[in-house]
């Protein structure tokens, strides 16, 4: 099985391959990434050697490229992710999330093959109770959500036109390693190991539901081998958390493992001015996937969250090198003499 995974340089495509290449022994996998701000080599410097793994640098609407590899299947992670980015501009949010998984939804149509789409809670938009099922309207409200949630409808209508054999999965917020320090959680763990103000927007009472990221990883994974085509499956960790009930729980958990007071690094709590169309609560029903696929997530987020802290302070190096800027430079310094 020779699977293009796309976007595996970022947050959860990284963790993804790395979960195949070692859950699936004989897989292949092809990491399709265009390297944008948000992509890093450093994420997958562990299985770069590991013959069963290759990177191609290219974005995902560019077919010729990608009618030019081999493989069987496909999982696309590729998008432009950050909400706040969106806000200031959405034109790259439209250009890769939309038009992009056109592009790469016409190379599937001619390959025939499996084509597993990785989508967003958010594009049910904001409830203030109860949960969104996969029958649920898309309402999308930021211009990073309208795009998922557009990306979401093509792939749709390529499984009704040309029956195509697409799945798309609905996630909720993902933590764990790897993640790009802009995120809420990687960014309140930086700034409090280096004494920064950690921005809280607005009244920070905005729910989220956070799922360990191998979680979803191997939620995905079955979807891949098991989930019925044309069919949407929603992944969530049934584990809602104010915004600032999770700040000052991270705050709390850096300063007992640094030695630091946990009143001066609650102390760094700053309220700031709120996200523009800011979704007040995202919460989905993720029993679809249970029943069918026999899912469900079995990291506990107590121990998830330790565990988390644990790698940021682990892998400071990683994210200081992010922060800096220094890690653009790996992908020329590891890949560049390979591929021009
Ligand atoms: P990320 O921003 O960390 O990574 C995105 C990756 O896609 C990067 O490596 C980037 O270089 C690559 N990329 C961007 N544009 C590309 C293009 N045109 N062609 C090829 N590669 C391109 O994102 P993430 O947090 O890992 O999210 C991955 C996917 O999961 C996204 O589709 C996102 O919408 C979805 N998702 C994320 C979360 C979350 O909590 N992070 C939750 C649910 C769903
Ligand atoms: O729900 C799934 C989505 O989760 C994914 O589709 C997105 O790709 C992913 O980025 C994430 O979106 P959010 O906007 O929920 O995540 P973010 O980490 O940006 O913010 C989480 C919450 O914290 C949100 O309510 C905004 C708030 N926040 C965020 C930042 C970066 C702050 O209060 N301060 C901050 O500095």
């Amino acid at each position: 099985m020779k699977i293009l995974v796309t976007g595996g340089a970022g947050f959860i495509g990284s963790n993804f391959i790395r979960h195949i290449l070692s859950a699936h022994p004989g897989y292949r996998i092809i990491n399709l990434d265009k390297l944008t701000y948000a992509g890093n080599l450093e994420n997958l410097s562990d299985v770069e050697n590991n013959p069963d793994y290759r990177f191609v640098k290219g974005d995902i609407g560019d077919r010729g490229l990608i009618e030019g590899i081999e493989f069987d299947a496909v999982v696309n992670f590729a998008a432009e992710s950050h909400v706040d980015r969106s806000i200031i501009d959405a034109s790259p949010f439209l250009q890769t999330n939309v038009v992009g998984t056109q592009g790469l939804l016409e190379v599937v149509r001619k390959r025939n093959c499996r084509f597993v789409h990785i989508s967003t809670d958010e594009v049910y938009g904001s409830t203030p109770d109860g949960l969104f099922a996969e029958d649920s309207p898309v309402m999308p409200n930021s211009p990073y959500a309208a795009s998922k949630a557009s990306s979401d409808l093509l792939v749709r209508a390529y499984h009704e036109t040309y029956g195509i054999e697409a799945i798309i999965t609905r996630c909720s917020n993902n933590y764990g390693p790897f993640q790009f320090p802009e995120k809420l959680i990687p960014l309140v763990i930086a700034n409090a190991l280096e004494g920064r103000p950690v921005p809280v927007y607005g009244d920070g009472r905005n729910v989220r539901d956070w799922i360990h990221v191998l979680d979803h990883c191997k939620a995905v994974d079955l979807v891949f081998h098991r989930g019925r085509p044309g069919e949407v499956y929603n992944i969530g960790g049934n584990n809602e958390w104010l915004n600032i009930d999770l700040v000052r729980l991270l705050l709390s958990t850096v300063a007992r493992r640094t030695g630091k007071t946990e009143t001066g690094a609650l102390g760094l709590i700053t309220f700031v001015e709120d996200r523009a169309g800011h979704d007040r609560r995202y919460a989905i029903d993720a029993s679809k996937i249970g029943r069918e696929l026999g899912w469900r997530p079995e990291t506990g987020f107590e121990e998830g969250m330790e565990k988390t802290v644990e790698w940021y302070l682990a892998n400071r190096e990683w994210w200081a090198r992010i922060i800096s800027g220094q890690y653009r430079e790996y992908y020329k310094v590891q890949y560049g003499q390979r591929l021009g």
